[in-house]
């Protein structure tokens, strides 16, 4: 049986059945804002407090955010990256060559430190430099096979609008797909975590919602009280 790693959050822990299997690809879906980078630091941070080591690749925010979410979070990436137990892959977007070689980067990385999360903020936009719809989807693949096979969990974020009916490659392949909808209702900002999918796992049906405050991402009870099933 495939074990199961805390995700950094308990409440998420146990709507999922007590953490992310381990090895698994989690696809980490939000508007901006709704919390996605957040939640992929707790995620980290709990790894380097269980002494596991870490990587994040970041095309987004510069090597400083990341650091300092970390602080917010009560974990001191610097040091950890002093002792060679974490990484920061601060890169552009680049050209479809670039793409490749970040992806062999990566997988060096991963095994040359023993990787056991990776965070990939973002998959959207790591895979822009690669125009046609099969190399990105075989490269996505590739990926999450190799670091599947060396036990490494891994959340890749996506930006968007979450639509039920148009779900992206990238969901297919993924194991775990979370939904971090984060919508004005009326003139209140309303965040809503869903979870769509989990291989191989039971999990919750209900949509709950959540709230960010300098501690972190709290879940909250769901509003109505649903079947399981
Ligand atoms: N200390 C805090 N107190 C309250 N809310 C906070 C705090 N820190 C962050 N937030 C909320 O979290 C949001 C940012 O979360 P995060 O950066 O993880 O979002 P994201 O989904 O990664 O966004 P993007 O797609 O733009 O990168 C802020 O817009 C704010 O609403
Ligand atoms: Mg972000």
């Amino acid at each position: 049986m495939t074990d199961r790693i805390s995700t950094g959050i308990k409440k998420l822990d146990s709507l999922i059945g007590g953490g992310f299997l381990e090895g698994s690809f989690i696809l980490v879906s939000g508007e901006p804002g709704s919390g996605k980078t957040l939640l992929s630091n707790s995620f980290l941070a709990e790894g380097l407090r269980n002494d596991e080591n870490c990587i994040y690749v970041t095309f987004v925010e510069p090597e400083e955010k990341i650091v300092e979410y970390g602080e917010n979070l009560g974990i001191d990436y610097s040091s950890h990256e002093k002792d060679g137990k974490f990484k920061v892959l601060d890169r552009p977007v680049g050209e479809e060559m670039h793409v490749e070689e970040l992806t062999t980067e990566i997988i060096d990385e991963v095994n040359s430190m023993n990787c056991k999360r990776l965070v990939i903020d973002s998959l959207s936009a790591w895979i822009l430099g690669f125009p046609a719809g099969q190399k990105k989807r075989r490269l996505v693949r590739t990926l999450s096979r190799l670091l599947d096979r060396i036990n490494c969990t891994w959340i890749g974020i996506v930006e968007h609008t979450p639509k039920i009916n148009e779900a992206s490659f990238e969901e297919y392949l993924a194991d775990s797909v979370l939904y971090m909808e984060t919508k004005f209702v009326g003139d209140v900002l309303e965040r809503e975590l869903k979870i769509m999918k989990m291989r191989g796992s039971d999990h919750t049906r209900e949509a709950y919602k959540y709230m960010i405050d300098g501690n972190g991402i709290q879940i909250k009870e769901p509003k109505i009280r649903g079947s399981k099933g």
